[in-house]
């Protein structure tokens, strides 16, 4: 399984550890193939190029799943969600880490690095990656909806 992972200059926001790198190397250990879309430093851009980096590998299929970071996790998710075929869910709780993937089939989890703890963002990305989606005819109705 392939992951991409992105982020803005939240990524590397002191003080260390920083996210990005932290959670790369969570995902690592965990056994996923990862595909570094960037940042890599704390130098400020724009999370909308992130966001698209990561999109146009799940969509291209050389990623499965994209994860995304940025000082809310919001901004990334609407830049994210501006794809047609990406559903990105902005995960700050577990309940939404848990139904964002088995009610919406979410491919793509936004983290805000300013919101959440690195290991919140850990436990919270490893409900979302081990919730299958449920496949109940009702909510791929909805997903079919949006396109
Ligand atoms: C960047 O400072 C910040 O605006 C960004 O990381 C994010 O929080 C936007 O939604």
């Amino acid at each position: 399984m392939r992951i991409a992972i992105g982020s803005d200059h939240a990524g590397y926001e002191d003080p260390p550890p920083h996210y990005k790198p932290a959670i790369t190397e969570h995902l690592q250990s965990r056994g996923y193939e990862i595909i570094d879309c960037g940042t890599n430093g704390p130098d400020s851009v724009d999370y909308p190029d992130y966001a698209d980096k990561v999109c146009d590998a799940v969509l291209d299929g050389s990623a499965d799943l994209g994860v995304l970071i940025c000082g809310t996790g919001i901004g990334i998710c609407m830049a994210a969600n501006r794809h047609k075929g990406i559903r990105g869910a902005p995960v700050a709780t577990e309940d939404m880490a848990r139904l964002s993937r088995s009610h919406n089939n979410s491919n793509v989890c936004c983290l805000g690095k300013r919101i959440l703890s690195l290991d919140e963002c850990i436990n919270l990305l490893d409900i979302w990656l081990d919730t299958p989606y449920s496949h109940h005819p009702r909510h791929q109705r909805r997903i079919e909806k949006m396109g």
